[in-house]
């Protein structure tokens, strides 16, 4: 309906003009017609004078009945049917002689008179006639002239003919052109849309054609996507002027007002897992507490500045005595900042989808640390759903249409599609906390296509690192039909694109106000070393784990061992301390880590241990964030070796408790945060010689490298401290909402026109 009004609104204007020069050219036709025909009726005028002057002549000097007489002469003459009437006049007076039909009321003197005006006419009763004067020469020597008077009907028809005919032809090319306008316009339409939506989405004026073909051009777009890229261009250029330049920190109000600015102080939904605060009843009474999880450890920080909802599993054994009637409790529990909505799982649902799809599928796919994947039918079912359960939980919880969500990890692949059905505007960003293998390894889920699917329902998907996002586009590429934006770094998936970026998350960084509360340093190694019952001068390494096959500690504590065996001097002198907080217990595979790490403890401690020395001290309990906080400042020495990581914010933590400059982080290459901690000292786990050396080297490092090391990295992660990730992502967000904004606009416009 509305492509028929754009095209009559072309059309009416198109066929007023045909209809005006089809007038104008009818009676320019008219015109010449009649003057090439009164030059030819003059020329034909002339030659019958000629012939007939002999016999006018003889007519005229013998009236006598033996020669011909006049009107005989003229009578014979015009039954040539274009002559109507012929006359001789002396030069003045009236006719000599004329034909039957010459007009009685035509003197020579009109006759003459009209021969000379334009058009030379006069009318019949049967019609116009053309009116010649010819001077003819006779032997009599007087001056005469034959009037003639020449038909001008068959003028006239022959001229209706050729105005049908030229009316025909104009009306078949007007019908012509209205076609293909009414083509080219719905073509120019269609490409229009297209190339504006391209522009928008940052892809130049290209107009996108099959996956993976070349484009094309189209430059009557050009002005439009000049004025785009410009409004755009200045849009992105105040943004960063409000950002202010890079180096200032960031943080929880710089994030607020970015909220403020950007997202137009929009409430924030984040969606996990596991819950920033749980409620559990020990000995009758409720207490909270935190989990050991550096994805908590991340955003609650984030969430206390942006206030919002946080969706999560309440898996807490107080927790639903906790919540309100619709499953929400405020928190922080001392000061509220934002609201906590639980959702409750059976216990087959939390097997299914926690154990079993998430933990014994994903997570062992995703980290390639050498334990094979499991994946069954009926957690795949059990992942699905409560996918769907959380997607209509954030549903119930979004105040508008176009809600802001951040989806957090490999527990909620599916769940970007599922919400963006149930909320096509929402800005759905998802990130996803571990590594993203390469194309082959991710190729032996059985549900890779829906997983990828699922998680391209996202407007923004994030990973740690650069490398990650290449796997991911690698994967994609590998196993959908999508469009990818190399240089944009995008996916577009049946029509809708996703942003695929870099965000390396971290802490945040601590306030002078946090930092005034500390113990100081030699008061935390005191502390430390009476509660761990070591002597002053024991020097300590501290590791800060889950206990997760994922993160390396066998492989520390075999390079523990061979440190004493290849530096004997440390016998005696130096202890690992292992916190390794106990994680997903109900999993054979993690039961089965936790005991074989507590075996090789022993043995090690049996071998090396004398009376009053324990070289390595295993707690294997979860230490509320202050202890661990009072570890790290009592350490030398703090040993990341994980065999593949994500980020692993405890490297990060470690350096944001070392106020005194002085201790030395050891850092597995293969964890995100040695991409960004550069004056670590960088090993690889799986070769137990280098991290023997590496402990060696930090053991002896001369207090003034590591004050060196140690500040470069506090730098970096002040800089790079968590809210200018969220930062990043929300800024990314905002871009993207301004110009789905700007689309929306240009669709509303095209429609209009149309
Ligand atoms: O590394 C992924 C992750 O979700 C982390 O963000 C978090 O520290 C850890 O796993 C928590 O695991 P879980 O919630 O299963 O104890």
């Amino acid at each position: 309906m509305s492509t028929l009004r754009l095209q009559l609104r072309f059309l009416l204007p198109l066929l007023v003009a045909v209809g005006i020069a089809a007038m104008l050219s009818l009676l320019l036709m008219d015109r010449m017609e009649v003057n090439w025909f009164a030059r030819d009726l003059a020329l034909r005028g002339a030659l019958v004078s000629d012939a007939l002057s002999d016999s006018i002549d003889r007519a005229v000097q013998e009236p006598a009945a033996s020669g011909p007489s006049l009107r005989g002469v003229f009578d014979r003459i015009v039954r040539d049917e274009r002559l109507a009437a012929i006359a001789l006049c002396a030069q003045k007076g009236l006719p000599l002689g004329s034909s039957s039909d010459y007009p009685a009321n035509l003197s020579c003197a009109q006759a003459q008179a009209l021969a000379v005006t334009t058009p030379p006419q006069w009318r019949l009763p049967g019609g116009r006639v053309h009116v010649g004067w010819y001077p003819i020469q006779t032997q009599a020597g007087e001056p005469m002239a034959l009037v003639l008077l020449h038909d001008l009907s068959f003028v006239e028809r022959r001229s209706r003919e050729t105005q049908l005919q030229m009316m025909a032809l104009i009306v078949g090319l007007g019908l012509v052109i209205a076609v293909i306008t009414m083509v080219v316009a719905q073509m120019s339409l269609r490409r229009w849309m297209a190339g504006a939506r391209a522009l928008l989405r940052g892809q130049g004026m290209l107009a996108p054609t099959m996956a993976g073909a070349a484009s094309v051009e189209t430059p009557e777009l050009a002005p439009l996507a000049q004025d785009l890229r410009e409004r755009l261009r200045d849009l992105e250029d105040e943004y960063r002027r409000t950002l202010g330049p890079d180096e200032s920190l960031w943080t929880p109000e710089r994030l607020r007002g970015l909220l403020q600015r950007h997202l137009r102080g929009e409430d924030v939904i984040v969606v996990s897992n596991r819950a920033p605060y749980l409620h559990e009843e020990v000995d009758g009474e409720i207490v909270v507490r935190r989990p050991a999880s550096g994805l908590v450890t991340a955003l609650e920080p984030v969430m206390r500045a942006c206030s919002g909802t946080w969706v999560a599993h309440g898996s807490g054994s107080a927790d639903r005595k906790t919540v309100d009637a619709a499953d929400r409790v405020a928190v922080p529990p001392e000061d509220p900042r934002y609201t906590l909505r639980r959702v409750w799982l059976t216990r087959e649902e939390e097997q299914g989808y926690y154990y079993g799809f998430s933990n014994e599928g994903l997570w062992p796919l995703c980290h390639v640390a050498h334990v094979r994947p499991a994946f069954r039918e009926s957690d795949w079912q059990q992942y699905r759903a409560v996918n769907q359960r959380f997607a209509e939980a954030i549903a119930q919880e979004a105040r508008g249409e176009d809600p802001v969500v951040l989806v957090q990890d490999y527990h909620f692949a599916l769940l970007p599609a599922m919400l963006r059905k149930l909320l096509p505007r929402a800005t759905i960003l998802t990130f996803w906390h571990i590594p993203w293998p390469n194309p082959e390894s991710f190729g032996i889920c059985p549900w890779r296509r829906e997983i990828l699917q699922g998680l391209l329902g996202s407007s923004i998907l994030g990973f740690h690192t650069r490398y990650h996002c290449k796997n991911f586009i690698e994967t994609v590429d590998r196993y959908l039909e999508a469009r990818i934006e190399h240089e944009h770094s995008s996916v577009t998936y049946r029509g809708k694109e996703t942003l695929v970026e870099s965000y390396p998350i971290s802490i945040a960084w601590p306030t002078p106000e946090d930092s005034a509360g500390w113990p100081d340093v030699p008061q935390c190694r005191e502390r430390v070393r009476t509660r761990l019952r070591l002597p002053t001068d024991r020097l300590i390494a501290v590791g800060v784990d889950r206990f997760d096959y994922t993160k390396g500690i066998v492989e520390r504590i075999n390079a523990v061992e061979r440190l004493l065996e290849k530096y004997p001097q440390w016998v005696g002198r130096f202890s690992l301390v292992q916190v390794a907080a106990p994680t997903r217990s109900s999993l054979e595979e993690y039961r089965g880590f936790q005991e074989r790490i507590e075996r090789l403890v022993e043995r090690i401690n049996r071998r090396f241990g004398q009376r009053g020395y324990v070289p390595v001290l295993l707690l294997a309990e979860h230490h509320e964030h202050d202890a661990v906080n009072e570890l790290y400042r009592a350490a030398e020495v703090c040993v990341v070796t994980s065999l593949h990581d994500g980020m692993n914010l405890v490297a990060k933590e470690f350096v944001a408790a070392r106020d005194d400059e002085q201790g030395v982080l050891i850092l597995s290459r293969f964890a995100g945060a040695a991409r960004e901690l550069r004056e670590a000292l960088i090993v690889n786990p799986y070769h137990v010689e280098e991290t023997a050396d590496a402990l060696h080297r930090a053991l002896t490092m001369p207090a003034a490298e590591q004050r060196e090391r140690m500040a470069s990295l506090r730098a970096i992660v002040r800089d790079h401290n968590v809210y200018r990730w969220a930062s990043r992502m929300l800024g990314d967000a905002g871009r993207w909402r301004m110009r789905e904004r700007i689309e929306a606009r240009v669709e509303r416009h095209s429609a209009e026109l149309a």
